[in-house]
Formats: C-alpha cells, structure tokens, sequence
C-alpha cells in the first residue's frame, strides 16, 4: 500500500481525457530520487492516437531528466470509478521496460485490495535490443 502515489493518482485521474471509452486512468510514477510524477490517459478522435496514462507519466518524467524508477501505481475504472484493478496495456508494459528494471513494481488498487507485481510478472520474455 502506498498512500502518496494513491492520492497523487486519485487528483490527478480527474483530469482524465475520455470523452470515448468514458474509462479513466491516472498513474503515478516514483523516480529514484523520490520524486513523482502522475500521467492520464488523453484520448482522440482518431482512437488509435490515443495516449495511455502510464506512458504518459513515463514522458513527463523523462522530459525532466529522470531515468531511474522504483514503483507506478496505476488506478482507473469507467467514469473515473475504481472498482477493479487496472494493469496495463501491452504496449504500456513494453515501454516501460526500457527504463526500468526487473524489478520495479507495479501496483495496483481496486478501491480496497493491492496488488504489487514486478516488470518481470507482467512482461516475461520482453523484447530488447
Ligand atoms: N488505457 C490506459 O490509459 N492505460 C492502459 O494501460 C490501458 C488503457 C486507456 C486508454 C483508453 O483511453 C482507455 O483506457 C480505454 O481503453
């Protein structure tokens, strides 16, 4: 359980852009030195373009230096409520993987129980060059 990443997430999934699916999501991302960062999904009217909020947490810590990461803590229900975990997408597990190790740790909250599973749980075999 990880109160801080869960409230930073909870402010943030309200800026969730999904005027489509109307389903929610907000991350929030812990860097090395203690610092987070949260991301939402933003859709488009071009569905495909449409940016997931894991990814973009990963962005916005990246753009400001950071490469080294420890946790994401990810929530998102229909309507902004949470009432199931979330996981992430395939392609958000690949990006991911470029940056952070084996190790990290993705958690997962329903609105009552965690769930904590590493990189490696989610994406075994993952590609890399
Ligand atoms: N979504 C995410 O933000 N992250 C994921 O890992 C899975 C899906 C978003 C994309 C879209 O806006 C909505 O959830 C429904 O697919």
């Amino acid at each position: 359980m990880n109160e801080t990443l869960l409230k930073q997430a909870k402010a943030a999934l309200q800026n969730a852009y999904a005027p489509y699916s109307c389903f929610y999501v907000a991350a929030a991302l812990e860097c090395a030195d203690g610092s987070v960062f949260t991301g939402v999904n933003v859709e488009n009217a071009s569905y495909g373009a449409t940016l997931c909020a894991e990814r973009g947490a990963l962005a916005a810590a990246v753009a400001q230096g950071k490469r080294d990461f420890v946790r994401m803590l990810i929530i998102g229900g229909k309507d902004g409520n949470i009432t199931d975990f979330c996981p992430p997408c395939g392609i958000c597990r690949q990006v991911l993987s470029e940056f952070c190790k084996p190790n990290f740790e993705i958690i997962l909250y329903n609105g009552s129980d965690w769930r904590t599973l590493t990189l490696t749980q989610l994406l075994p075999e993952g590609f890399t060059l």
